[in-house]
């Protein structure tokens, strides 16, 4: 299906009726209509603190849609982290590596200038629930004033719904069992710095 008819009617339309004016105002053909899919280009931003595994279903399912994802770890040195970047960053190159099309990066800073500097002109999210409503949409609205980059949000798989790397950490640190939660190879380096840090405090 192309592009346009998914985006439906784009002709401005007025009614007159016998009891008065009715006016429909549709917005107006866009003079540029986008490109057939697969869009070029995306990015998927994010602290990942580690990754789970409802980040992972947002990339690949991204990467259907996108010629080519980036996956970017905001590097934030005033929040304290489990993992360092270079290790989260790591630990996406290993659970991305059978995506071709999605490849990882850092930035620091804003995420539109990141964007910007680099061509991309969409920014993935998922979105979990009422509880992520809010914020995203202030962070999109916000982008969206700051430049012309468009935030789309897919729903997150309800299997991971309630999932989240500040609970998987949480619930790691306290012996609880996260598998199933996060990709194995980032299970298996979270118990390593859960026990790391049990032992060194
Ligand atoms: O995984 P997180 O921590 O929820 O991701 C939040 C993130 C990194 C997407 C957001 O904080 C962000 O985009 N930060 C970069 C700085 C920025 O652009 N701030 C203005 C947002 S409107």
């Amino acid at each position: 299906m192309k592009p346009a008819s998914r985006l439906g009617t784009s002709a401005s339309t007025s009614r007159r009726a016998s009891s008065g004016t009715i006016c429909i105002s549709v917005s107006p053909a866009p003079t540029n209509p986008p490109q057939e899919a697969p869009l070029p280009q995306a990015v998927c931003p994010g602290s990942f603190d580690p990754v789970t595994n409802g980040h992972l279903d947002v990339f690949v399912r991204a990467a259907a849609l996108f010629e080519k994802v980036t996956v970017a770890v905001l590097i934030n040195k005033t929040k304290s982290s489990l993992f360092t970047v270079d290790e989260r960053m790591d630990m996406l190159r290993e659970v991305v590596a059978p995506y071709p099309n999605i490849e990882v990066d850092s930035f620091h800073g804003l995420l539109v200038d990141y964007c910007r500097n680099r061509g991309i002109p969409v920014i993935v999210k998922g979105m979990r629930g009422f509880g992520d409503v809010d914020y995203e949409l202030q962070m999109a609205q916000m982008n969206r004033r700051l430049t012309d980059v468009e935030t789309m949000f897919v729903s997150t798989n309800p299997l991971y719904g309630f999932l989240s790397s500040s609970l998987v950490k949480e619930v790691a640190t306290y012996g609880g069992d996260v598998s199933g939660l996060v990709p194995e190879s980032v299970l298996a380096r979270l118990t390593a710095r859960v026990e790391e840090r049990r032992a060194g405090s």
